[in-house]
């Protein structure tokens, strides 16, 4: 028999009036989670308060966790996971209805005093209960990501907690997923106290022995809700009108149709939930009016866990969990946290790496050969955090504290304590080999050093080193403090420790890690460029520019492959093609629309003209540059194209290199793949990544369309042997 998850403590003593406090704290696990078994058991928990409610044994309950920085996590997402079909994600959600239910209606108060992350479930037993105390400790959060995997909150989330915080609060943490601190979800009226992290137990008795009376006669102690989220345009006044409500929600749905173009099915639902299930938000709910709320939440959630969305999401969720348990590699290698690291290059990946280093809490030194560049380096970082100074997530104290982390230098000064050193200068293989050269003669011999490049080979590199084997390539993308992917890249002569030590490093910077193998282009560039090419050549064969775009947004990417371009530099684009074209051959053959746009000096978004031309220094502003299509001698126009061959003929070259890519063991698995294109990329992730999609279009249909663009196109679209392969064994990337 496994040890219970729940203690109930008789703490009447010590708090001096009749006080129970539970304890979650599931065993062998690093978080609480609601999964079946602890559903059963908390079920039998509930029963006895029941009993003991009756007894009038109780004045109240605190419900507490065990687990330091977690209060609750959620529902065991396997456990989401696991349903099959819309009925029983349905009856799922039912059960923890009815438990949460009868928890909301014993006849004593219970308190959540949270002390750490509250999320999904956690949050909905949190409204469940009579008050909500939140320690001031930065790791108590609270709030409902459910739409994250692509479903809605489904423990009564959605009727509950818009009656507490308003609808447009309430809409606000549901459709983002976001969290909340103590103080935000005080001034939210989410919670009722937000008392100090020290002593945080025995003060959340004092609250509530304080408290008793109103707890008791169930008066509202949290603040009433003032300005909901969508940029506090309304107010609770407004939200008091049946008209009021409907344009709350007109509003809201405009916003996630503007954001997701509707790929995303959940936040929709969440507002019909929110719109059927509210007559009357500002009272509690109880009754058959609170049966027929939860049913209807029940059916929205059953509805949602069923679609292939959810599970691409939910898939996505244990990739990304996967990798946090991973070290990279195959071998036990110890690795100890980083706290002192170097940046060689103040330009603009260097400037980045600086700032996510001291963001980290890391003392860094930027190193550049030009003071000017140090300083414009500087200035990139300071700006980012400035930016969060402004948004309240650092204290005036904390943004100096973290500026004065970076030391920039024009020398190797204090160069010989770091423990590792990324080189981030010129792209140019001989400048590289000779700053990697003098770089270890001023490191100590464990310290280990990594290159940014994103098109040169690793292994070249190692050729000028003593010790080789603590070098690899460590791949930051562009803007670093926002794209969340890291490749790792195992030189020739690297070693585990090093491809670890790397890998484990990234992590500590909160970034999602991927191994892969010294290619050019390495795994996302390899499939990104084809995809930029592709595009080029849609362009010279007629194809509209502003066409092209939208028709990938409508596919799901994050930004259309035209304005791509323009942000990744139309110059740099064009570099990095003819290396990958020299490196792979005539499969990779770059439209020559793309040095005809550099001949003519527009390099996109870095001087103000691509293919957009950009109307504000922040570059967000544009529109079609009117002199593109005379520069290129073309007069394109909308529908020369189909849509279905721009979506088919700029995905499937990338599913085709992808194949190749694990034929040569680039990455290891499908899954890797997949994360990489997401991180990497912002591939859509309903989609569940590149090769998740490809298997939803099977090999063979696959291999048919590349072979149709063959005729036309010649080797840009020849399949791969892999893809051949499996479209005659019928097999799929992705085994499960
Ligand atoms: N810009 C991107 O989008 C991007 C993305 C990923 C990787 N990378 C890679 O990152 C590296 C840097 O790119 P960037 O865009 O930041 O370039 P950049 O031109 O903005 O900056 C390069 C910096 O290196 C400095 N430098 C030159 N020689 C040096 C030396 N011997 N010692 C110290 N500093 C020296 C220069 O003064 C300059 O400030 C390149 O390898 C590039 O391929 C760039």
């Amino acid at each position: 028999m496994t040890a219970p998850a729940f203690r109930i403590e008789n703490v009447s003593a010590q708090a001096g009036f009749k006080l129970l406090e539970i304890t979650f704290d599931l065993p062998g696990e690093k978080v609480n989670k609601f999964s079946a078994a602890v559903i059963a058991e908390f079920e039998s928990v509930v029963a006895e308060l029941e009993k003991r409610g009756q007894a009038a044994e109780v004045d109240a309950v605190i419900f507490r966790s065990g687990k330091p920085g977690n209060f609750i996590a959620g529902a065991d997402i396997n456990m989401i996971a696991a349903t099959q079909t819309a009925e029983e994600a349905y009856t799922l959600s039912r059960k923890g209805h009815k438990l949460l239910d009868r928890w909301e209606d014993l006849p004593f108060p219970t308190i959540v005093a949270i002390n750490g992350t509250a999320m999904g479930g956690g949050c909905e037993l949190s409204l469940a209960s009579s008050a909500i105390i939140m320690s001031t400790d930065a790791s108590a959060r609270i709030g409902l990501p459910e739409v994250n995997i692509g479903v809605i909150p489904g423990m009564g989330g959605c009727v509950r907690l818009p009656r507490k915080v308003g609808l447009a609060g309430a809409l606000d943490l549901i459709l983002t997923g976001k969290t909340l601190t103590g103080d935000r979800a005080l001034k939210a009226g989410l919670a009722e106290a937000n008392l100090a992290k020290e002593n945080f137990d025995s003060a959340a008795r004092v609250w509530v022995k304080q408290n008793l009376e109103k707890l008791k006669s169930g008066d509202r102690i949290a603040r009433e809700p003032k300005l909901g989220g969508m940029g506090g345009l309304v107010g609770s006044a407004m939200e008091k009108t049946p008209f009021g409500r409907a344009f709350i929600l007109r509003k809201a749905r405009e916003t996630v149709m503007s954001k997701t173009r509707g790929q995303y099915p959940a936040p929709l639902e969440a507002i019909q939930v929110l719109s059927d299930t509210g007559a009357r938000y500002a009272e509690k709910i109880r009754g058959q009016a609170r049966e027929e709320a939860m049913d209807r939440e029940a059916r929205g959630f059953g509805k949602m866990a069923a679609t292939s969305i959810s599970k691409n999401l939910i898939r996505i969720f244990f990739l990304t969990e996967g990798v946090k348990k991973s070290k990279g590699v195959a071998s036990e290698i110890k690795t100890t946290k980083v706290t002192s690291a170097a940046v060689l290059g103040a330009g603009v990946m260097g400037g980045g790496i600086a700032q996510l280093y001291a963001e980290k809490g890391i003392s860094t030194r930027m190193k550049d050969i030009s003071a000017k560049a140090l300083t414009l380096g500087m200035q990139s970082a300071q700006k980012i955090f400035y930016r969060s100074l402004q948004k309240r997530k650092l204290t005036p104290r904390s943004y100096q504290q973290k500026l004065n982390l970076i030391a920039p230098v024009l020398d190797y000064s204090g160069f010989g304590s770091v423990e590792i050193v990324v080189e981030a200068v010129l792209e140019k293989m001989d400048v590289k080999k000779a700053v990697i050269k003098e770089l270890e003669g001023e490191v100590h011999d464990e310290c280990v050093i990594a290159s940014n490049t994103s098109s040169l080979s690793i292994s070249e590199m190692q050729s000028v080193m003593k010790k080789p084997e603590r070098f690899g390539g460590m791949h930051f993308f562009n803007p670093v403090h926002r794209m969340p992917l890291v490749e790792v890249i195992r030189g020739e002569k690297s070693n585990d420790e090093t491809v670890s030590r790397i890998f484990q490093f990234a992590k500590q910077l909160g970034k999602m890690p991927i191994v892969v193998k010294d290619r050019p282009g390495f795994l996302v560039n390899r499939l990104l460029m084809p995809y930029l090419n592709e595009a080029t050549w849609l362009l010279q064969d007629g194809g509209d520019i502003e066409e092209i775009d939208e028709t990938l947004l409508d596919f799901g990417m994050p930004m259309g492959p035209m304005e791509l371009i323009d942000e990744v530099g139309v110059d740099v684009g064009e570099k990095v093609a003819h290396i990958l074209h020299e490196g792979f051959g005539d499969r990779m053959q770059p439209a020559p629309f793309n040095s005809k746009i550099v001949g003519a000096g527009r390099l996109g978004k870095k001087n103000g003209k691509g293919m957009y031309q950009y109307l504000d220094s922040s570059g967000k502003k544009k529109e079609l540059n009117p002199e593109i299509y005379g520069i290129l001698g073309i007069s394109p126009s909308r529908g020369k194209i189909s849509r279905e061959e721009m979506v088919d003929r700029c995905i499937l070259p990338m599913i085709n290199e992808a194949a190749r890519c694990l034929d040569e063991k680039i990455v290891e698995s499908a899954n890797e793949v997949d994360l990489g294109m997401i991180m990497g990329t912002g591939f859509p992730p309903f989609r569940g990544g590149l090769l998740r999609y490809a298997d939803s279009l099977g090999a063979k249909t696959i291999v048919e369309k590349l072979k149709k663009y063959q005729a036309r196109f010649g080797a840009r679209y020849e399949p791969a042997p892999a893809l051949i392969r499996m479209a005659e064994k019928g097999e799929t990337f992705h085994r499960d």
